[in-house]
C-alpha cells in the first residue's frame, strides 16, 4: 500500500493505522527528514520524496513504491492544501497551486497507481466536505475539491469493472492544523465536525468493506460511509 502525503497528520495516521492492521506499507511525501523518521518508525517503509506541483515525480513514485514492494493493491491520497479570501481578491499563482496539489497531482498519482492495481485493490484521495458544500471565503480551494471528487466519481464505474474500488473520502473540518498552513488568507472560525482518530478509523474500515466514500452531513451533523 502506497500513503501519499505521509508526512501529513491524517497521512501519517492513515500509514501508522494500515502498519498495525498488518500492511506493507510505502510511503511518500515532501519532507525527506519527516518521511525518513516515519519509515523507520513503521519498521523501514520504503520511503519516496515528492513535490505535488512536480505531476511526472507523482507518476514516479507510485512506480517506485510498487517496485520497492513488488505490487500496489492500494493507495491512499492525502496531500492538499487550504486557502481562504474572497474570489475577487484570490491571486491567481494561489489558484494555480490550490488546483495543481489538490486536483491534478492526486489524478497523477491515482491514473500512476490504477494499472498496477488489480482486483480487490483499491484507491482513496481525501477531497473534503467542501465538494458537497462549497463554501464562501473559499471558491478555488472548493472548486478544487470539487472536481477531484466528480472525477472519482466518474473513474469509480470505470474501475469497477475490474474490481477496484474508489473511495473518496470527504471529511469536515478537523484539528489537524492544515487551516494555519493555508497558503493564502487566513481561516474563518470552524466548528470542528470529526477527530483525526474517527476520520482515520472509518477510512481503515471503508477500505476493508470497500466502501465509495465517507461523507459529512451537515443537517445530521454526522459522518457516513456508503
Ligand atoms: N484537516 C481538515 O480539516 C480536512 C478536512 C477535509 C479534508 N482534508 C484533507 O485531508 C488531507 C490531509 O490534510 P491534513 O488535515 O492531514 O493536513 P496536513 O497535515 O497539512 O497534510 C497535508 C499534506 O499535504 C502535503 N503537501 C502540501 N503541499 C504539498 C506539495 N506541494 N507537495 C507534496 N506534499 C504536499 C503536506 O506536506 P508537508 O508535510 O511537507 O507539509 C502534508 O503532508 C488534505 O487533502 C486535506 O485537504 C482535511
Amino acid at each position: 500500500m502506497l500513503v501519499a502525503g505521509a508526512t501529513g497528520v491524517l497521512g501519517g495516521a492513515v500509514a501508522r493505522a494500515l502498519h498495525k492492521e498488518g500492511a506493507r506499507v510505502a510511503l511518500a511525501g515532501r519532507d525527506g527528514g519527516r518521511l525518513a523518521a516515519l519509515a523507520q518508525e513503521l519498521g523501514g517503509a520504503p520511503a519516496s520524496t515528492l513535490d505535488a506541483l512536480d505531476l511526472d515525480r507523482c507518476s514516479a513514485v507510485v512506480g517506485e513504491a510498487a517496485d520497492a514492494l513488488g505490487g500496489l493493491d492500494l493507495l491512499v491520497v492525502a496531500i492538499g492544501v487550504a486557502a481562504f479570501g474572497p474570489a475577487d481578491g484570490e491571486d491567481a499563482a494561489v489558484i494555480e497551486q490550490l488546483l495543481t496539489v489538490n486536483t491534478l497531482a492526486p489524478m497523477a498519482l491515482v491514473r500512476a497507481a490504477l494499472p498496477r492495481i488489480g482486483k480487490g485493490g483499491a484507491v482513496a484521495v481525501l477531497t473534503a466536505i467542501l465538494a458537497d458544500y462549497p463554501t464562501a471565503g473559499m471558491a478555488a480551494y472548493s472548486a478544487s475539491k470539487a472536481a477531484i471528487s466528480g472525477w472519482l466519481t466518474a473513474v469509480r464505474p470505470e474501475q469497477r469493472r475490474r474490481g477496484v474500488t474508489v473511495f473518496d473520502v470527504r471529511p469536515p473540518h478537523i484539528e489537524t492544523g492544515l487551516a494555519g498552513r493555508a497558503i493564502a488568507g487566513q481561516a474563518p472560525p470552524m466548528k470542528e465536525g470529526a477527530t483525526v482518530d474517527q476520520v482515520v478509523g472509518m477510512i481503515v474500515d471503508g477500505l476493508r468493506d470497500g466502501r465509495r466514500e465517507l461523507r459529512y452531513d451537515l443537517q445530521k451533523a454526522e459522518l457516513a460511509l456508503r
